[in-house]
C-alpha cells in the first residue's frame, strides 16, 4: 500500500479479523418453525425489559426486518438507520447490519447501550480502508475537502469533513462542488465515479469497493434484459459503470425500494443484495424481481449478491445479546466528538433537504471546510 502518490490505492479486503471464509463459516443455521417462534417471543419479551428497540439493514434476515417493524423498531438504509437510533427514546439500541452501523450508532448516542449480534460482521469497505494509510493520503491532499462514505471505521470518520450514504452522496457532493471543493472520496470507488459522472466534481479515489456490488455482470446483465425485455432494471451505486450505465434507476437500498413502487413495470432486475428482495416482494406482491447476474458460477465469487457478513446477523444472536449484553459496540471515547462532526454535517445537510430547505447554507466555502 505504497502508492499514494499516483492518488490510487490497492486495497484488502481479505484480513483474518473476520475474512469472508470465516463469515459464511459463522452464518446462523436456519431455525425450524418453531424455534424461530420462540425465538421471535423471547426477543419481544427481552426488548421490553430492557427498553430497547431494534435497527435493522434492508439487507439482513428477513426475520430480523420483520421483528424490526413488528416491535416498533426500524427497518432501512444505513442514513435513516442513523437518524432512527439518534433521535429514539429506547436506552438500548439492538443493530443488525454490519460494524460500521453499530458503531454509527454509537457515536450519535454514546449514552445508549448498541449491542450486535455478532461484532465480527464488517465490511470490506470499511476493512480496505485502513486509518494509517487513509490519514497518510489526507496528508498528503490537504488542499482536498475529504468525504468519506458511512461503511468506514470511526477512526476513518474522525479524519472526514463530511459522511455521506449512498442516499444523500449526490446532493451532498454537488453541494460541495458549487462551493467550489476539490474533493478526496474514500473508500467505495464505484460509488465516487457514479457521483463524479453525475456532478462533473472534481475527485480523487481511494480504490475501495464492496465485495457484493462488485460481482455483477454488465455482459450476462444485458443478455438477461435481452430475456426479460420489459423489465426495468434497479442498481445500487456501489456497482460497477458499466452495470450502472444498464439501470433505469440508481440508487441507496431507499431509492431502489422507490423505484420498484413507482416505475411503470412488473417485472424488475435488482443489481443489490439480494436480502433486498424481502422487502421488495413484500411492498409489491404484484411485481416481479429477478436477481441480477453476479459471477456466482465461477469460482470467484465472494458473495454471490449476499452479504457474508450481513448474513452473519440472526434471531439468536439478538437474543443472546439482548440476554447477555454481548455484542456491546465501544467506541474509543477520544474519537467520538470529532467523529460525530461529520456525521451531524451529514444528518443536519438531509433533514434541512427533507423539509425542503436548501441545505446549501450548511456548506462552506472553500477553505472553510
Ligand atoms: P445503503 O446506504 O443504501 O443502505 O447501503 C449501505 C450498504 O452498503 C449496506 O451494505
Ligand atoms: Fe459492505 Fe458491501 Fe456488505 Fe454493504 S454489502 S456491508 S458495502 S461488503
Amino acid at each position: 500500500m505504497t502508492n499514494l502518490d499516483i492518488g490510487r490505492f490497492e486495497v484488502e479486503y481479505e484480513q483474518p479479523a473476520c475474512s469472508t471464509r470465516h463469515a459464511w463459516a459463522r452464518v446462523p443455521v436456519e431455525p425450524s418453525p418453531q424455534q424461530r417462534q420462540e425465538l421471535k417471543d423471547h426477543i419481544r419479551r427481552l426488548l421490553k425489559e430492557k427498553n430497547a428497540v431494534m435497527v435493522s439493514h434492508y439487507y439482513v434476515h428477513p426475520d430480523l426486518q420483520d421483528l424490526a417493524e413488528e416491535t416498533g423498531g426500524l427497518v432501512s438504509d444505513s442514513l435513516e438507520m442513523a437518524r432512527f437510533g439518534r433521535d429514539h427514546p429506547a436506552t438500548t439500541l439492538v443493530v443488525s447490519g454490519v460494524r460500521f452501523m453499530g458503531e454509527t450508532a454509537k457515536i450519535l448516542s454514546p449514552e445508549k447501550t448498541v449491542l450486535m449480534p455478532d461484532l465480527d460482521a464488517t465490511c470490506s469497505l470499511d476493512l480496505g480502508c485502513p486509518i494509517d494509510a487513509f490519514s497518510a493520503y489526507c496528508d498528503a491532499h490537504p488542499d482536498r475537502t475529504v468525504v468519506v462514505y458511512a461503511n468506514t471505521s470511526a477512526a476513518v470518520k474522525a479524519r472526514a469533513d463530511w459522511l455521506v450514504t449512498s442516499s444523500c452522496a449526490l446532493d451532498i457532493v454537488q453541494a460541495l462542488k458549487d462551493k467550489g471543493h476539490k474533493i478526496l472520496w474514500a473508500p467505495d470507488k464505484h460509488l465516487g465515479g457514479y457521483i463524479q459522472r453525475a456532478t462533473g466534481a472534481d475527485m480523487l479515489f481511494w480504490e475501495g469497493s464492496c465485495i457484493v456490488h462488485d460481482e455483477f455482470k454488465a455482459f450476462e446483465l444485458e443478455s438477461l434484459m435481452r430475456e426479460h425485455p420489459g423489465a426495468k432494471v434497479l442498481v445500487h451505486p456501489e456497482s460497477p459503470a458499466e452495470v450502472v450505465a444498464l439501470a433505469h434507476a440508481v440508487g441507496s437500498t431507499s431509492a431502489i425500494l422507490r423505484a420498484a413502487k413507482e416505475l411503470d413495470a412488473t417485472e424488475f432486475i435488482v443489481a443489490t443484495d439480494k436480502g433486498m428482495l424481502h422487502k421488495l416482494r413484500t411492498l409489491n406482491p404484484d411485481k416481479r424481481f429477478i436477481e441480477a447476474p453476479t459471477a456466482g458460477n465461477s469460482a470467484t465469487c465472494k458473495s454471490c449478491a449476499h452479504c457474508p457478513w450481513m448474513a452473519m446477523n440472526g434471531l439468536a444472536g439478538v437474543a443472546h445479546a439482548l440476554e447477555s449484553g454481548s455484542g456491546q459496540v465501544h467506541v474509543e471515547p477520544g474519537l467520538i466528538p470529532r467523529a460525530r462532526l461529520p456525521i451531524d454535517r451529514m444528518l443536519a445537510f438531509t433533514s434541512s433537504l427533507k423539509q425542503g430547505i436548501a441545505p446549501g447554507s450548511l456548506v462552506p466555502d472553500i477553505g472553510a471546510a
